[in-house]
């Protein structure tokens, strides 16, 4: 197989100053993109502001040979992320690919500890962001048909009991990276956007206690995530919506899927029924990936015309 390069295209990704991003940010360079290192610069939970995180990443790339830019906008606004987009186009007129990997983990705590303005941090950062710096290179894309964007989840999606904002705002990325994916696929257009829970040792994963964090490190470096990153931001890339795990380096395939569960057309059925029917809906033998929402329903019946809907995407 020949080598995958990115000679010529321009790269956004965000959160580049350390950690997950910077490992993404020195691969992409490494491979001949003109990447566009942004990085806000606080700490893990989200507080302070500092340059030369971003400015550090990029000396690093530019010394291994690799062209690279710093910006220290925060994707967390609207503004910010435009001025991140804006930077880049003013630089190299145009933007190929983004990977919305900036993130913050601004509480631990159990529900009843939470306060609003650890929700709205955490939202700020994951999903606002994700959503604003995805806006901003949309017009263009579509224009140039090419695009390829790589959301960055999680796997506290899976359910982690505590520090809910985090989790949620990273749920929302899945479910944004499905509807992007959803629409670039009606419209025909060569844009893709996937997503991936990444695993690895960061400054994040110090929540987790030295001795955990200490073999995250070791076993799950951050450079063992980026070749994943880089495979959905080829041009090559073979899927539009999916999401995968990634560390250590391997990484697995995330889907949601419907059981066969039970499909009566009695419109007065019961509670009991519905108890009654309880294994057999849980029972995952045969189950469906849908393709988008439209596809779930029909599963129910195909006398509606569920495919009408799609001419609302535009
Ligand atoms: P990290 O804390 O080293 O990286 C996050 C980066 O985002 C930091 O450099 C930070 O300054 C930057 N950032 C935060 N808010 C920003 C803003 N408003 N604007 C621009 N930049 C901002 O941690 P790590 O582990 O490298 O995380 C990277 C991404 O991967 C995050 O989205 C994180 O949630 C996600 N992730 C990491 C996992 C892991 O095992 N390390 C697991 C699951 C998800």
């Amino acid at each position: 197989m020949s080598e995958l390069r990115f000679d010529g295209k321009v790269a956004i990704v965000t959160g580049a100053g350390g950690g997950l991003g910077k490992a993404y940010a020195a691969l992409l360079a490494a491979r001949g993109a003109k990447v566009l290192v942004n990085d806000l610069g606080g700490n893990f939970q989200g507080q302070g502001q500092d340059m030369s995180y971003a400015e550090a990443a990029t000396r690093e790339i530019r010394d291994a040979g690799g062209i690279a830019e710093s910006n220290g906008d925060s994707v967390a606004t609207s503004a910010g992320a435009n001025a991140i987009v804006q930077d880049a186009l003013k630089r190299w007129g145009r933007v190929d690919i983004l990977v919305n990997n900036a993130g913050i983990v601004s509480a631990s705590g159990t529900l009843g500890t939470l306060t609003d303005e650890e929700w709205e941090k955490d939202m700020a950062v994951s999903a606002s962001g994700t959503f604003y710096l995805c806006r901003a290179v949309w017009e263009g894309m579509m224009e140039r048909d090419f695009g390829r964007i790589v959301n960055i989840s999680s796997g506290s999606w899976f359910g982690m009991g505590s520090a809910v904002p985090y989790p949620a705002a990273k749920g929302a990325v899945w479910a944004m990276t499905r509807s992007l994916a959803a629409a670039t696929n009606a419209l025909g257009k060569n844009v893709k956007i996937n997503a991936i829970m990444p695993i690895a040792g960061s400054r994040m994963t110090q929540l987790m206690g030295p001795e955990i964090h200490g073999l995250m490190e070791r076993d799950f470096p951050a450079r063992a995530v980026a070749p994943v990153v880089a495979m959905l931001a080829h041009e090559s890339a073979p899927c539009n919506g999916e999401m995968f795990t990634a560390g250590g380096g391997g990484y697995t395939r995330v889907f949601a899927g419907v059981t066969q569960g039970y499909r009566a057309t009695d419109k007065d059925w019961t509670p009991e029924t519905a108890l009654a029917q309880f294994d057999k809906v849980m029972d995952t033998n045969g189950f469906h990936i849908p393709e988008g929402s439209m596809d779930e329903a029909a599963l129910y019946t195909s006398d509606v015309p569920w495919e009408a809907f799609k001419p609302f995407i535009k």
